[in-house]
């Protein structure tokens, strides 16, 4: 086969700051999902894109292309209106847990394909296959079949879906070409876009424990992202959410689980229940749903009953106990005061070192690993109790996960006045 394009030239151009026109770009992605294209040569088109960035019309040829890589699902046959949401990730963050079942229990479809955690930031499917029995991989028609039934489902990414992007993330994750707006919010969005949903909110976070923590440059990914769903048809909003502190009161796989279901059975952290909330809205609001409260389905029970329906039909035990880790240390307040800080990072990078997290992907994540906060910035606390609770297999691994702390807290005197973002910064239409 002749090939069209000259790869080096494609390098060359946006090298130079020149602009890649639509017939280079689904040359050079479909070229690199044939091989043609080496890994070498996308890595230097990545580090050019990296360093002199794309026009919004290159974001977008390059975000289609990347969806016309694999195959892209189709809902229509649902006879629900279907919404997703994406989050670009934090500490604590379980939001997708209660979210999916509060939506789909006010009559949407909620199909969500989710990630695993790489680095300090969970994965959804590592939370919910800490349930005894759940498992994440579903065939289309199995997932087709949920969503019918049930409403919401959680499942692992096919192989067909934006395969470009599989490929090109693996190469960016070791060229240092990751935190490029172009490059992310292309890889987020040809994902969201091929998973076929009608509708899509996006929470994208900022603070000291999120992928952007400027929120100029959150603000700038969160237009980039509303401007290629809108363009492809999707109807796209997204919200910039606090991720200074971790978001509830648990970090970890089955941990995160427990506060989830405590959450969906009325009760639960206020920040959870608040952008639970929030979320939900702006998702029924794009599904055309406005005349049911979805605060109501936590209060009602509705929401848990489909949170069970959706853990059975994938073979998971709703009612079985969660994996306990087998050692615990707790972490006490030095002195009595107000806690002033409680950082995100060191939090998630703690948990992550105790286990709740992986380091390469083939890597076991433990279930019962991770951190349960007993204060949250703001709140008074007495000399001697408890601030943190550390859970691990490993007892070793509390050594790491203490170094990884230290500073993470600090306790300011009775009466100081702590200022924190707010948990909603922005809405970005
Ligand atoms: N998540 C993704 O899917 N892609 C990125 O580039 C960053 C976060």
């Amino acid at each position: 086969m002749v090939e069209r394009f000259a790869v080096v030239d494609v390098i060359r151009e946006k090298r130079d700051r020149g602009v890649l026109s639509p017939e280079q770009i689904d040359w050079v992605i479909d070229a690199y999902v044939r091989g043609v294209v080496a890994e070498e040569q996308m890595s230097a088109l990545a580090m050019a894109i990296f360093l002199n960035g794309m026009t919004d019309a290159e974001i977008v040829r390059w975000t289609d292309a990347m969806i016309r890589s694999g195959e892209r699902m189709d809902f229509s046959a649902l006879d629900r209106p279907t919404v997703d949401k994406h989050s670009t990730g934090g500490v604590g963050d379980k939001i997708t847990l209660p979210l999916v079942p509060v939506v789909a229990a006010c009559g949407a479809a909620v199909p969500q394909l989710s990630g695993r955690g790489l680095g300090h930031t969970g994965g959804t499917l590592d939370k919910l296959e800490s349930i005894p029995g759940w498992r994440a991989g579903l065939t289309t028609e199995e997932m087709f079949h949920v969503l019918q039934t049930v409403g919401g489902v959680i499942c692992a990414a096919g192989p067909g879906l934006a395969p470009a992007d599989k490929k090109l993330y693996a190469l960016r994750d070791v060229t240092a070409t990751v935190e490029s707006i172009p490059l992310i919010a292309s890889s987020i969005m040809s994902k969201k876009i091929a998973e076929g949903a009608g509708g899509l909110v996006l929470d994208v976070k900022t603070g000291s424990g999120a992928f952007m923590s400027d929120p100029l440059q959150a603000r700038k990914l969160a237009e980039t992202m509303v401007r290629i769903g809108t363009d492809s048809g999707v109807r796209t909003r997204a919200l910039i959410t606090a991720m200074d502190v971790p978001l509830g009161l648990m970090v970890g796989n089955a941990l995160e689980v427990q506060e989830s279901v405590a959450v969906l059975s009325g009760g639960g952290p206020a920040d959870i229940i608040e952008l639970t909330i929030t979320l939900a809205r702006e998702m029924l609001d794009l599904a055309g749903i406005t005349d049911i409260d979805p605060a109501d389905t936590l209060r009602d029970g509705t929401a848990l009953d489909v949170w069970n329906q959706m853990i059975s039909a994938q073979g998971g035990d709703p009612k079985a106990a969660l994996p306990v880790a087998r050692c615990s240390h707790q972490v006490l307040a030095g002195s009595t005061g107000v806690l002033t800080e409680l950082n995100a990072l060191k939090v998630g990078v703690a948990a992550w070192r105790l286990g709740a997290g992986r380091a390469r992907k083939e890597d076991p994540v433990s279930a019962g690993a991770g951190i349960q906060l007993h204060a949250k910035p703001g709140d008074q606390v007495a000399a001697g109790a408890p601030l943190l609770t550390l859970y691990t297999d490993d007892e070793s691994r509390f050594e790491g996960a203490l170094a990884a702390l230290a500073d993470a807290t600090a306790i300011g005197p009775i009466g100081t006045e702590v200022t924190r973002l707010p948990l909603v910064i922005e809405k970005i239409n």
